[in-house]
């Protein structure tokens, strides 16, 4: 782990959040100036109380310092209220604040970023990890400026009664910092220990909870078990050591504390008994010395706070520090020509490498795809077929070579334009906590009823999902619970046909389906290919059937021929176009050609002839 951040640091970095809040902030702590004026007022009465009206047994004297005491010490509580309160609003605002944009930054990393991170540990960081940053940012800060005022001022009013003795007070002073000080290392490293244990224990559940099935069927409740005990017994120490040295700072401080307060009334007496001093100017003395501690140690728990907060942040900046592996083009840099059935797609002398790999993902790979057309993608498991899907979303963008949509090169599109128009059915279909609805509809939340249940009925959804206990208001677990593998896909394509979008992906839509739910998945495909550009990515021979072209990634040439050949692809074509993927390439004449092997099934709609395509 590095070293925490330096307060100026967290303090540049976080500084802008407070921004929108320095009026409140400014508003509390003059408030909470007036409070402590009030105090020292009011103790000014006390003094006034005791030599005029209380050492010299006249009620009349009593009255004024009386009533002005009351006036003020209501002033004070109202101060005291109003600047507390603005300044836990505007602690609260910034922390908000603070949360919402690290949640806006993390949504936009790319997948690769969660695929190294443990989901646990981050909502650890946006809970926890923001609320330590704000205590060191927002509400130290007041805290901080209030304390110091009153400091300030108690020691003035102390040195306007009697300068030397205040000063003696003060040279006790500094053994207060001594013991603050001593504090902080330890509970640095504590404050570090608990925050990561914490992140552990919530990562820990986190997993647990969702991996509950594979859990359970593995036989490792124990196990999991084990490994949150472990987390807990880190936590546990960490927690405990804090717990030592915050429990023990205060009764320390409380011993500094009574040696000075004897040793100033020991003097005091002394004093008294010289007629420097009177006796109530010896209680405003004491009680100006008194509360003049509380402060001081206000201000030594802040710097601990402090501490335990640097820790927190130092989570935060990594995760903050943390760039998408993509940049947006700025918005109207680049647009697109209206669709009319579906988008060309291109992939030109694509490479690339995912951040952590060794060996790339793809190399020197061409495509094209007409508009319109419905091309399947198959290959060796690894091949690179997913990370196809990927570059087209620009969850990534190439090493070398360009990915075009209708021409443009997807770089100089907006982020948010090129999602708009392409429209994924991911190889693990997601399942949200939702309505089936609310699932469908989860990429047009505007999208009418009538419509999701249109979407519905392309992805041959809706049957099933009428037959639920309640219909397309269903509650589906997280994970998809209630639907079987086959509905959850149906599901997904539904989301995938509401968005319209001209380019379809699907990446393995019917993995892992008997044939009766295959070929639910695959009727919709049909039917869908028709007004948009598809790109199925799939190791089904079957699908073939479906498709205009099949494009092999990968592999070994000539199992790649065997593997095509033994498909029932449609017509002739040469095996180079095939196999390379590379439609624009030269086919030299001696190329093999991939026959068909198996007749066209009978029954079946020929898809090129359904496309109205000759
Ligand atoms: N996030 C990642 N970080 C590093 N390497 C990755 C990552 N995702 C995939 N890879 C690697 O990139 C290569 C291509 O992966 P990809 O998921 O595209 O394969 P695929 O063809 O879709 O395979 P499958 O048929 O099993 O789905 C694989 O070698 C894989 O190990
Ligand atoms: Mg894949």
């Amino acid at each position: 782990m590095t070293a925490a951040p330096g307060l100026r640091e967290v303090f540049a970095r976080f500084r802008p959040f407070l921004r929108a809040e320095r009026g409140g902030l400014l508003v509390a702590a003059a408030l909470l100036v007036l409070a402590a004026l009030a105090d020292t007022a009011a103790i000014w009465m006390f003094m006034l109380i005791t030599d005029e009206a209380l050492a010299a047994g006249s009620l009349d004297a009593f009255w004024t310092p009386g009533l002005s005491w009351l006036g003020i010490a209501a002033f004070g509580a109202a101060s005291s209220f109003g600047g507390t309160y603005l300044a836990t609003r505007a602690a609260e605002r910034f922390l908000v604040r603070l949360r919402a944009h690290v949640f806006a930054h993390v949504q936009r990393l790319s997948p690769d970023f969660f695929a190294r991170r443990r989901t646990g540990d981050l909502v650890a960081r946006l809970s926890g990890d923001v609320e330590a940053v704000e205590r060191l940012v927002a509400s130290g800060m007041v805290e901080t400026g209030t304390a110091l005022f009153s400091v300030v001022l108690y020691a003035g009013a102390a040195l306007y009664l009697r300068w030397d003795l205040a000063l003696l007070s003060f040279a006790l002073a500094p053994a207060f910092w001594l013991v603050a000080r001593s504090f902080s290392a330890g509970m640095r490293t504590a404050s570090r220990e608990e925050r990561a244990g914490n992140g552990e224990i919530a990562t820990v559940v986190a997993e647990g909870l969702s991996h509950v099935e594979l859990v359970q069927a593995g036989n490792q409740q124990h196990n999991q078990d084990a490994k949150l005990r472990a987390a807990s017994t880190r936590w546990f120490r960490a927690k405990l050591a804090e717990a030592r040295l915050s429990a023990l700072y205060p009764p320390l401080v409380t011993m500094v504390e009574t040696v000075c307060i004897l040793l100033v009334i020991g003097v005091g007496v002394w004093e008294i008994s010289a007629e420097r001093i009177t006796l109530g100017g010896l209680m405003a003395f004491a009680a100006y010395i008194g509360y003049l501690y509380p402060p001081l140690q206000d201000l030594g728990r802040i710097t601990m706070a402090v501490t335990a907060a640097r820790a927190g942040s130092e989570r935060l900046i990594e995760l903050l520090d943390a760039r998408p592996a993509v940049a947006d083009a700025p918005i109207g840099t680049a647009g697109l020509p209206p669709s009319r059935s579906g988008r060309a797609v291109e992939f030109d002398r694509v490479a690339f490498r995912y951040p952590q790999a060794t060996e790339p993902a793809l190399r020197d790979f061409r495509l094209q795809v007409r508009p319109g057309e419905f091309v399947l993608i198959t290959g060796p498991s690894g091949a690179g077929k997913s990370t196809l899907a990927r570059l087209l979303l620009r969850f990534y963008d190439p090493e070398a070579g360009r990915v075009l949509l209708d021409g443009v090169d997807l770089t100089r599109l907006p982020l948010h334009a090129v999602r708009d128009q392409i429209g994924l059915v991911p190889q693990e279909a997601d399942v949200l906590h939702a309505t089936v609805a609310d699932n469908i509809a989860f990429a047009r939340p505007e999208a009418t009823r009538a419509e999701v249940v249109a979407a519905a009925r392309e992805a041959d959804a809706d049957e099933f999902v009428r037959a639920l206990p309640e219909g397309y208001d269903t509650m589906l677990g997280e994970r998809g619970a209630l639907l079987s593998g086959g509905q959850r896909r149906r599901i997904a394509i539904a989301r995938a046909v509401l968005r319209r979008t001209p380019v379809l992906v699907l990446d393995e839509p019917t993995n892992g389906l008997d044939a009766a739910s295959k070929s639910k998945v695959v009727a919709p495909l049909r039917a869908l290919a028709r007004t948009r550009t598809t790109i199925l990515i799939s190791h089904d021979p079957e699908l073939a059937e479906l498709a205009d072209r099949v494009v092999v990634l990968g592999g070994e040439p000539t199992s790649r021929l065997d593997a095509v050949a033994a498909w029932p692809v449609r017509h002739d074509v040469p095996a180079g176009r095939v196999l390379s993927g590379d439609l624009s390439a030269p086919v030299p004449d001696d190329a093999p050609t991939v026959r068909l092997r198996r007749p066209w099934p009978a029954g079946l709609t020929d898809p090129l002839h359904a496309r109205g395509r000759p």
